[in-house]
C-alpha cells in the first residue's frame, strides 16, 4: 500500500480533533493529534523540565495521558511550541507517522505548511472565536473544570495569537488547503464536508 497523508490544521477548538478522528475511521487511516506532542512537552515544563530535553526524550507513555487536556497545559504547549528547537525535535516522528503504509491523518497547526507540504489532501478547519470558545467551555465544564466562558475565550485568543504570530511554523492555511468553516455547521455536516474534500483526492 502506498502512503496517503491527510493534513488537517486550524486554530484551537475549531473541531479538528473530532473531524480528524471521524475521517481516519472512515478511510481506515491512522490518526495522530500532533497537539498532544506539544502538550506533553508543555506539561513536563510545568513540572520543571527544560523544554528541549523534554521534546528530545518524549515517549509514547507521555502522550497517552488524560491530564494533557487542561487549560494550563494548553498554554504551556503553545509557549514551548514557539521554540524552533523544540519543533525541530518533533519533526521526524511526525513525518514517519505521515508516511506509514495504509494512510495517515495528522492534525495540528503546521501539518500542511511544514510537516507534510506534499500531503495528498489538506484541510484548514476554522470557526468564529465565540463558537470555538462555547464548544471548549462545554467540554471543560462537563469534565468538571471551574472556568468561565470569558476565561475560555481569552485563553483561546491568547493561544491563537501566539500560534499565528510566532516566527517558526506559524498557524496559517496552506495555499492549497480546502477551508472548512464550522461556525454554523453541526458536527455531522463538518465531517461530511471533510470526507468529501478528501475523497476527491483519492
Ligand atoms: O491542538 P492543541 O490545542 O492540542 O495544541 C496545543 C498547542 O500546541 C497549540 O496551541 C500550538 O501552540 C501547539 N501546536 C503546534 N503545532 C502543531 C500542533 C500543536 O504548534 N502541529
Amino acid at each position: 500500500h502506498e502512503a496517503f497523508t491527510v493534513a488537517i490544521d486550524g486554530p484551537a477548538a475549531a473541531g479538528k480533533g473530532t473531524i480528524s478522528k471521524a475521517v481516519a475511521a472512515h478511510f481506515g487511516f491512522a490518526h495522530l493529534d500532533t497537539g498532544l506532542l506539544y502538550r506533553a512537552v508543555g506539561r513536563k515544563t510545568l513540572n520543571g523540565a527544560a523544554a528541549l530535553e523534554a521534546a528530545q526524550s518524549l515517549a509514547a507513555a507521555d502522550i497517552d495521558r488524560d491530564d494533557l487536556r487542561t487549560p494550563d497545559v494548553a498554554q504551556a504547549a503553545s509557549k514551548v511550541a514557539a521554540d524552533p528547537q523544540v519543533r525541530a525535535a518533533l519533526v521526524d516522528f511526525q513525518r514517519a507517522f505521515a508516511r506509514r503504509a495504509g494512510g495517515a491523518v495528522l492534525d495540528g497547526r503546521d501539518i500542511g505548511t511544514v510537516i507534510c507540504p506534499n500531503a495528498n489532501a489538506k484541510l484548514y478547519v476554522t470557526a468564529s472565536d465565540e463558537v470555538r470558545a462555547e464548544r471548549r467551555f462545554l467540554e471543560l465544564t462537563e469534565k468538571g473544570h471551574d472556568i468561565t466562558l470569558a476565561q475560555v475565550l481569552a485563553d483561546l485568543q491568547e493561544r491563537d495569537a501566539r500560534d499565528s504570530e510566532r516566527a517558526t511554523a506559524p498557524l496559517k492555511p496552506a495555499d492549497d488547503a480546502v477551508l472548512i468553516d464550522t461556525t454554523s455547521m453541526n458536527i455531522e455536516a463538518a465531517i461530511s464536508a471533510a470526507i468529501a474534500a478528501i475523497q476527491v483526492r483519492i
